[in-house]
């Protein structure tokens, strides 16, 4: 394990198909003004929506609301949320989605009494926050952002084309999150391989660095193998509780800083699909695969032992008198095959991206140097053009 860490994880997890029945319990910590966050109105759908509001009547609360907060949350939609949180004297903010509508609830917590534009502190120049969190709570209904258990807030500003996410510290992370798999039955298949792939993809953001014998790419390992299996399972019968169960567990624990210790991380696949999505505003997860095969073809040579080991330990390809290209080669054909029988977007055309957005859009990446190749801006756009 390289370097000094410290690691903690304040964020308190109720999972299973009664896992809901701990919210009375939660609820008590906090003071009568509830924020109640959601999004477009899948949980007035499936029924979630009464029983939570059922809760919070029994519990004496007084409920405001912010609904409508969509896919990839816009800082119009923050600034929303910010006064109605403080209107409202929020005690806790209580998220019931997917990743935007926790991401959302994150932001607002930090954003509601911060007396900058938190857009531009938080968002533009990465400071930390210095100023009341108003603590969130998480009901969680779309698997695959881990927000439920991290300090990640993305938010989109249309107006300049830029999607950032800020990872805030322990002291943001959720006080709770409820994880029912059950509640993600209803997901449209869409969005429900979406989740699959961006899991997949949070993995292998922390994978593919370092040379090192580091634990935390054994762990990664062993959740990408059970992803694959219970995926595999899901899509072809959406309900099998085991699989998404199994699903919904990995998600967490791919992007809850665990798997990130010790050992230094990648994150351009996240980088690139951040700035296709301020384009298009297409879905997270598809952003993410369009974009990936092109990327990790162009930097296998850069990290080929790694690679290798992902094809031997991951796509279970028989290395034996093959070179390491050869094997390397014949797991990235595996994982294509894989993210095809999925179902997943592969190229970039399919999210509405043209030829003539792409420079816009290498502009619009940042750059992160934990990889095997800290690349330049000219090779992300030939990377895009490989996509499309
Ligand atoms: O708005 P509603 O009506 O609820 O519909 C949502 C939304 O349209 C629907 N949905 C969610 N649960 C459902 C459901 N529909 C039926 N039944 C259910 N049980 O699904 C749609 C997508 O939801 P969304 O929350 O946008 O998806 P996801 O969880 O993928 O979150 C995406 C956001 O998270 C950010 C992304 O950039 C994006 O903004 N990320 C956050 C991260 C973090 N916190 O660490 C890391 C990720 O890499 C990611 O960047
Ligand atoms: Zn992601």
């Amino acid at each position: 394990m390289l370097g000094n860490f410290r690691y903690s994880n304040p964020t308190k997890l109720y999972f299973g198909k009664d896992s809901l029945d701990n919210l009375k319990g939660e609820l008590s910590a906090y003071g009568a003004n509830i924020l109640l966050v959601y999004g477009g109105g899948s949980i007035k759908k499936n029924g979630l929506y009464e029983d939570i509001l059922r809760i919070l009547s029994d519990c004496g609360k007084n409920v405001a609301e912010v609904s409508g907060v969509m896919p990839n949350p816009t800082v119009e939609k923050l600034y929303e949320g910010c006064k109605a949180a403080k209107e409202h004297q929020t005690d806790l903010i209580l998220a019931v989605g997917g990743g935007s509508v926790c991401d959302y609830a994150k932001a607002v917590s930090v954003s509601a009494y911060c007396e900058e534009d938190p857009w531009e502190k938080y968002y533009l120049r990465m400071e930390d926050v210095d100023n009341r969190i108003i603590p969130v709570g998480c009901i969680l209904t779309m698997v695959g952002t881990g927000s439920e258990m991290n300090g990640g807030a993305v938010i989109t500003n249309h107006e300049s084309k830029l999607k950032i996410g800020h990872v805030f510290g322990d002291n943001v992370f959720p006080k709770f999150s409820v994880l029912n798999p059950v509640y993600t039955f209803t997901l449209p298949k869409y969005q429900m391989t979406a989740g699959f792939y961006d899991i997949m993809s949070h993995i292998l953001e922390q994978y593919f660095s370092g040379t090192d014998d580091n634990t935390s790419d054994y762990i990664a390992e062993g959740l990408l193998k059970s992803l694959i299996h219970s995926t595999r399972i899901a899509v072809k019968d959406p309900e099998n509780y085991e699989a998404r169960s199994n699903i919904m567990w990995i998600a967490t624990w791919a992007l809850n800083t665990l798997i990130a210790q010790g050992k230094s991380t990648d994150w351009m696949v996240h980088m690139i699909g951040q700035a296709v999505g301020a384009y298009t505003d297409a879905t997270h997860g598809m952003t993410l695969s369009a974009v990936s095969m092109a990327y990790y073809r162009y930097i296998c040579p850069y990290g080929l032992d790694k690679f290798r080991r992902f094809a031997v330990n991951v796509w279970e390809v028989n290395p034996e008198g093959k070179t390491a290209e050869a094997v390397a080669e014949e797991g990235l054909i595996r994982m294509e095959s894989y993210m095809r029988d999925l179902g997943l977007v592969m190229n970039l055309s399919e999210l509405g991206v043209t030829q003539e957005m792409l420079p816009g859009i290498s502009e619009a990446t940042f750059f992160m140097n934990g990889g095997y190749k800290a690349l330049t801006r000219e090779e992300v756009l030939k990377i895009l053009q490989e996509s499309i």
